[in-house]
Formats: structure tokens, sequence, C-alpha cells
């Protein structure tokens, strides 16, 4: 008896030890080990029938689905009203380009006694009106964008990182300028286009809490975390971003009509579930957003749900936590999310070495999309073959493959300019 009990317990280890765990469950990196699957029917609506229109889509396809996924995913936002106010508190030429100008905001957010605030930074080119503008989050604070001395620090809580000089989780001079290969500020501003960002922890620290950010003051009396079915982390960044947009539109140097959301990693997932909310954004740019973001569900390759899950359970609301393990159970899968976004244009990328993220998922979630881009008579990913890297689709669902690692480089600036050239002009 003693001697199976041992045997069952090192046969136990051998298999655990011998496959790649994360969230204690097996991870997948090999083409041939995708299992079939069938994906939810984007085109039917809950009462069997086939939509064939752009009304049935707008009017009960969209719905539907968007449904769907607050319920069951990202959560719903709540209703609640907050006061928002905005001040310019900084105005200047920024030192660190040449003919550009930087503007730093400051939101402020209240409701019953509880407060919270972020810090918008905007740089223009400086003789401008009417400038189209790209908005996304950044992951360690604004000042961490560029070299601009002016920048003011965050005063939220940010996530330890050393080796950008960030320790007991607040901002520091030290860290000025650690990101600025992620973020091409010349070449954004020298093609005409603004640039506004602000720290996503600003909104909601990246933490499993929900006593902090901007939850509470949503609060009903005596609710100290969201339902079940409402907003976690990413609901509130999308909302972040949504409260920008509202800023943006009262600043009469852009072009409000063209805003361009981006974000990268959990802030593509971010900015896809935002422009899904918000269709004033008028382009949605997702880059190496994986799981919960571009990437098919159902692929379970690289990074899955229960992963997700695990690692990062403040992200989705409570409820997909019913689907560790399930994806076949989701009723939406995310060729559905690239869709909402229809007809705007949806610009989506991958890196060669990011596997964690999918990057053949990634690109299928488009091509499955485009049946709704083509009720609208617009073009989407019409090759279902796994286009080569650096080769950039630029249809109104567009996608590049970029060689390398998980990052936002100035290949990928250079696309999503590009792509914002062709499809606001
Ligand atoms: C982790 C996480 C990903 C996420 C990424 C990021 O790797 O598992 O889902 O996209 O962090 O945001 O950098």
């Amino acid at each position: 008896m003693q001697i199976s009990i041992q045997i069952f317990f090192l046969l136990t280890l051998f298999i655990a030890m011998s496959h790649p765990v994360n969230g204690q469950h097996e991870i997948n990196y090999s083409e041939e080990d995708v299992p079939a699957f069938q994906l939810p029917q984007l085109l039917q609506l809950e009462n069997g029938k086939t939509v064939s229109s752009e009304e049935d889509w707008i009017r009960t396809r969209r719905p539907e689905i968007l449904k769907m996924y607050k319920e069951h995913v990202y959560g719903h936002n709540p209703e609640v009203q907050i006061e928002i106010t905005a001040q310019l508190i900084e105005e200047g030429i920024s030192k660190a380009f040449t003919n550009t100008r930087r503007k730093q905001v400051r939101l402020k957010f209240e409701n019953q006694g509880r407060k919270s605030e972020a810090l918008l930074l905007i740089f223009l080119p400086l003789q401008s009106k009417s400038v189209p503008i790209f908005v996304g989050y950044n992951f360690y604070g604004n000042h961490t964008t560029c070299d601009d001395n002016e920048i003011i620090l965050t005063s939220a809580w940010i996530p330890n990182k050393p080796e950008f000089g960030i320790r007991e989780n607040k901002a520091t001079e030290e860290s000025r300028g650690v990101r600025s290969h992620r973020w091409s500020v010349q070449k954004i501003i020298d093609s005409g286009f603004g640039l506004a960002t602000m720290y996503y922890g600003d909104i909601d620290p990246d933490r499993n809490h929900f006593d902090d950010g901007i939850h509470p003051l949503f609060y009903k009396k005596g609710q100290e975390k969201p339902g079940d079915n409402e907003w976690a982390s990413i609901g509130a960044w999308a909302w972040g971003l949504s409260t920008a947009l509202d800023y943006l539109e009262t600043d009469e140097a852009l072009d409000h009509d063209r805003v361009i959301v981006m974000g990268h990693s959990r802030l593509g997932k971010t900015s896809l579930w935002a422009g899904a909310l918000d269709e004033r954004f008028a382009i949605v740019i997702s880059n190496n957003s994986g799981c919960g973001g571009s990437a098919l569900f159902r692929r379970k390759y690289g990074e899955t749900i229960r992963a997700i899950n695990s690692n990062f359970p403040h992200w989705f609301n409570s409820n997909f936590k019913k689907f560790n393990d399930r994806e076949d159970l989701l009723p939406i899968d995310q060729h559905m999310l690239i869709a909402l976004q229809a007809p705007r244009p949806v610009y989506i990328t991958s890196a060669s070495e990011d596997l964690w993220a999918d990057p053949r998922g990634e690109y299928l979630s488009c091509y499955h999309a485009s049946d709704v881009y083509h009720l609208f008579g617009r073009k989407g990913i019409e090759n279902s073959v796994f286009p080569e890297v650096n080769t950039p689709i630029q249809n109104d669902i567009g996608y590049h493959r970029r060689k390398g690692k998980h990052d936002v480089t100035d290949y990928d600036w250079q696309q999503f300019i590009a792509f914002a050239k062709i499809h606001l002009d």
C-alpha cells in the first residue's frame, strides 16, 4: 500500500513536471494540438434568423453581442453619473521634440466624497488646426513615455520595476523616458497627428483590489466590489479612454471626428473594448493583445482563459471565470469583438515571437470578423492564409505580424500612421 502511494505520487510529479504549466494547466504551443472548434455564429440572431443587412447588424445583432460581452466577459459599466472636471494645468513648447506643443490636463473624478484623478498628456504639432490624434494608455506613467522634463509625475500606485527605477510603487525622476522607444512622438507629430496618453493606473491601479482607482466612486451604499456581471479593470480602463475622449472633444485644435484609440497588450484588449463601447473612436488599434483581446479563445494556443483568470483575476468580471477550461461554452469569441468595431477601420497586430498571444489566432479573428465589414461594403481580411512577417494589410480591417518580440516599435507606429492616413483622409 505504502509503495503504491509513493509510486502514484512520483507519477503525478513526473506528469506535472513534464508539462509547461500556467494557472495549474497545460499551455499549448503546437499548431497540431489546436482543437477542432466551431465559432459562435456572427451573423445569426438569437431568434435564429440570419443577419443580411447593415440595419440588422446595427439594430439587432450588434446590441446582442455587446450585451453578451458585458454579461460574460468585461462587465457592465455602472449607470451612475459621477462628477468629472478637467483642468489644463500646464502648457508649453516641448524641448524634447521639434515643432511640438505640450498640454497637460488634470481630470478629477468625484462622487459622494470619494475622489480620484488622472493626468492626460497631449502633444500636438505646433502649427495646427483640426488635428487627428492617437490616444492610448501607457504602463508606467506619462513621464516614462519620453525625455521631456516638464511631464508631471503621477501620484498613483505603480508596479515596482527596479530596472526602471520604480521602487516603493512610486513614480520617480529616474524613470523619466524609460519607455520612450514605445512612443514614436516625433514621427507622429511630423505626420500631422497629435498624441494623447494617460497612465492606466491613474484610472485603476493594475492589482487585484477593487477599493482603489475609479471603482469605489461608483459603488452603491455598502458595496465593496463590483457585482459578478459588472466591470472589472479592463472595463474601468475602457471607461477612462472615453473620459479622455470627452476632454479631447473640448479642445478646438483637434478634429473630434478623427480620434484613434491605440493600446498594447492588456491595453490592446482595453482599446478593443473601448472601441466596442464607444463608437466615437474613429479607428481602433490593438497591438499584441492576445488572450481576451484579438486572439480566438477556442484555439487554446498560448494563454488560455484559465491562465489569464488565474494570473489577473481583476481584469475581467467574475462571470468570466465560469469559462475556465470551458471555452466552447462561451457565447462569443474574439472575431465578434473585432466585428463590433465595424464599419470603422480596425488594425490588429501580432509579433512573430509573441506566441503567448497566439499570433495566428489574432489573425484568424480578423478573418472571421470580415463578414460584418462586407455588410457595409468594406474590405476585411480576405485570405485565411497567415501572412509573412512585416507585410502589412491595410484594408478596413488591417493587420501585420511584426518580426520580433511582444512590444510596440517604430515599425508598428509607421503602420498605424499609414493606416490612419489611408482611412481618415
Ligand atoms: C501578460 C498577460 C497578457 C497581457 C500581457 C501584457 O503577459 O498574460 O494577457 O497581454 O501581460 O499586458 O503585457
